[in-house]
């Protein structure tokens, strides 16, 4: 019998033409569900996770791994590069953390992207590491693991993440380490107020990360730049305390942070909003070229912060200054309301002072009754437009 029907054939011809088109175009798609992810947010479906990641990286093509609505369990998962082509994640679901804190173990990550060149993690899903009960640990004193940080890039170039939220990270939300040319855009950082070290964005040992379009809400730092050493856990350097991550200046030899600009971003409740903050030790780290323009400060504590000084408790550090040298420091049309009474505070090393900081356009206010104020420590630079509060440079 014949089966060849004229149109049928003609529908494959196409169907050919398009694998061909879409090929072409490195369209090749690995969907997890293909790979026995199960989209329920029950089963662990990291496994499945690795395998797409794995044929995506080896694939002779350009590739992306497909992540369709729905809910997926991940414990800590690392995927590791070099792959062989650029290679795209598109997260359309929702990625999720076990209730139990302990299943991200104690690696310091959740989801970690270490070695990739021409990678893009986009999609209009979201990542939520159900952080509360482990913000809970840490309060109550009991033993903790370390946290972990919810997206994680290490030695990754070339990258791009665009489109998602994340959620009730453990400890910081997005963090850029040892990176060059990464770009951030449209996307949305949320976590309580009182949330500890929920940092939103954290830049360190990296050049050339542009971050625009996002809407941040967190428990600590709105976006935090540093060069420095990586530091995995909280538990690390101050056990038991409030700890304090992401500083610069921890460790002598480090690398520095060159070029990062950040611009059409909204930060609302934040203990801090743009944040350098250096440890008040010796080092060979630098921050030169940081580009702040166009933020709008919703009731944030600490909006414009420099602080070289930091020396948590006094601890290792009490007589000495930061090693680290600031330079090129631009904030541009910065506005919006102060939730504490000095919302521009430069406090620089007094053997390395800031310089070539530069202030522009800036507005922001405290309360309808009390003014609010700047401070100014160790730093030179040049002021243009409005600036208030007055202008201590
Ligand atoms: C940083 O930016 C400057 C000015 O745009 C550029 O000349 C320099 O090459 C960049 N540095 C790196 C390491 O990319």
């Amino acid at each position: 019998m014949k089966i060849q029907h004229p149109q049928m054939s003609s529908i494959l011809f196409l169907h050919f033409l398009l694998s061909i088109f879409c090929i072409a175009q490195g369209a090749l798609t690995y969907n997890v569900i293909k790979f026995a992810a199960k989209p329920d947010g029950i089963t662990d479906a990291t496994q499945a996770f690795l395998k797409a990641w794995t044929s995506g990286c080896t694939a002779m093509e350009a590739s992306t791994i497909y992540v369709p609505k729905g809910r997926y369990l991940l414990k800590a998962v690392e995927f590791r590069g070099p792959c062989k082509n650029p290679i795209k994640v598109q997260i359309d679901g929702t990625l999720i953390a076990a209730m139990d804190y302990w299943a991200l173990g104690n690696s310091g990550y959740w989801i970690l992207f270490i070695q990739v060149n021409r990678l893009a993690v986009i999609g209009a899903g979201s990542i939520d590491a159900k952080g509360a009960g482990f913000w809970a640990c840490r309060k109550s004193g009991q033993n903790c693991p370390v946290g972990a940080r919810s997206i994680t890039f290490n030695w990754v170039n070339d990258a791009q993440i665009s489109g998602l939220t994340s959620i009730n990270s453990q400890l910081m939300h997005l963090v850029i380490n040892s990176c060059n040319n990464v770009r951030v855009s449209n996307v949305k950082i949320i976590a309580p107020d009182l949330s500890p070290n929920t940092d939103g964005i954290h830049v360190q040992s990296s050049t050339g990360v542009t971050i625009t379009n996002t809407l941040i809400k967190t428990g600590d730092d709105c976006i935090s730049i540093g060069p420095g050493t990586i530091i995995y856990g909280w538990k690390e350097y101050n056990a038991g305390r409030d700890m304090e991550s992401g500083s610069l200046g921890r460790s002598y030899n480090e690398k520095g942070v060159q070029n990062v600009t950040l611009i059409n971003s909204v930060f609302s409740g934040s203990d801090n909003g743009i944040r350098i903050k250096t440890w008040a030790r010796p080092s060979t780290g630098f921050v030169t070229n940081i580009n702040y323009r166009n933020i709008v400060m919703k009731n944030v504590e600490n909006p414009i912060i420099i602080d070289q000084n930091y020396c948590p408790n006094n601890e290792g550090c009490p007589s000495e200054t930061s090693g680290i040298k600031i330079n090129q420091v631009t904030y541009e049309n910065i506005q919006g309301t102060s939730a504490t009474q000095v919302a521009m505070a430069f406090d620089c090393s007094p053997t390395n002072p800031c310089s070539g900081i530069k202030l522009k356009d800036i507005k922001l206010t405290y309360l309808k009754s009390e003014k609010a104020q700047s401070f100014c420590n160790n730093i030179g630079g040049t002021v243009g437009g409005l600036i208030l509060p007055d202008n201590c440079l």
